[in-house]
């Protein structure tokens, strides 16, 4: 047989000792130290390798839970990994919604929320240090 099958991605909480793993690919500034100790960060696996994670804060905006940070390693892009990380953000986080921004030129960011089907829910004009406006986006979370 000449087929290749699709590999497999599972979605696992992070542990303390994955923190060195995530380093490896993170495009964001600083660490993922905190949320990996606070249970509130999500890893893509893929043959046993970390791929991908998503973070949250729990009362990050109003209250509310709000997802941080999603980062996806560059070369397994485009495979569906960030959708399934900010699924299994949904499923964890706690609240009336979650909440989530991005920069008006990050139109990958805007593609997940849309294809997701994230409500528009503001921007701010200007607030970004290149100047950008931010945009908000939220979901409806179980309880
Ligand atoms: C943004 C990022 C997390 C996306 O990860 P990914 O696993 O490639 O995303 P997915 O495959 O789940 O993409 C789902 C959908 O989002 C949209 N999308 C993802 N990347 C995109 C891009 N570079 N340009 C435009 N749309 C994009 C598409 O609609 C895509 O569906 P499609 O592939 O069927 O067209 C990844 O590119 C990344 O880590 N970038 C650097 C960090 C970053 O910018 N994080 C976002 C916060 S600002």
């Amino acid at each position: 047989m000449n087929t290749v099958a699709d590999p497999v991605t599972e979605i696992r909480l992070a542990a303390g000792a994955d923190l060195a793993a995530v380093r490896a690919f993170d495009e964001f500034k600083g660490s993922r130290e905190t949320e990996i100790r606070n249970g509130t960060c999500w890893l893509a696996w893929r043959d046993g390798v970390v791929v991908g994670y998503a973070s949250y804060e729990p009362s990050g905006l109003l209250g509310q839970p709000l997802l941080t940070f999603l980062c996806v390693r560059k070369d397994c892009r485009r495979q569906g990994i960030a959708l399934r990380l900010v699924e299994a953000v949904v499923a964890a986080a706690r609240g009336r919604v979650l909440v989530s921004s991005t920069e008006d030129w990050c139109t990958a960011s805007q593609g997940i929320f849309a294809k997701l089907g994230w409500r528009p829910i503001g921007r701010i004009e200007g607030v970004n240090k290149d100047g950008s406006a931010e945009l908000f986006y939220s979901t409806p979370l179980a309880g």
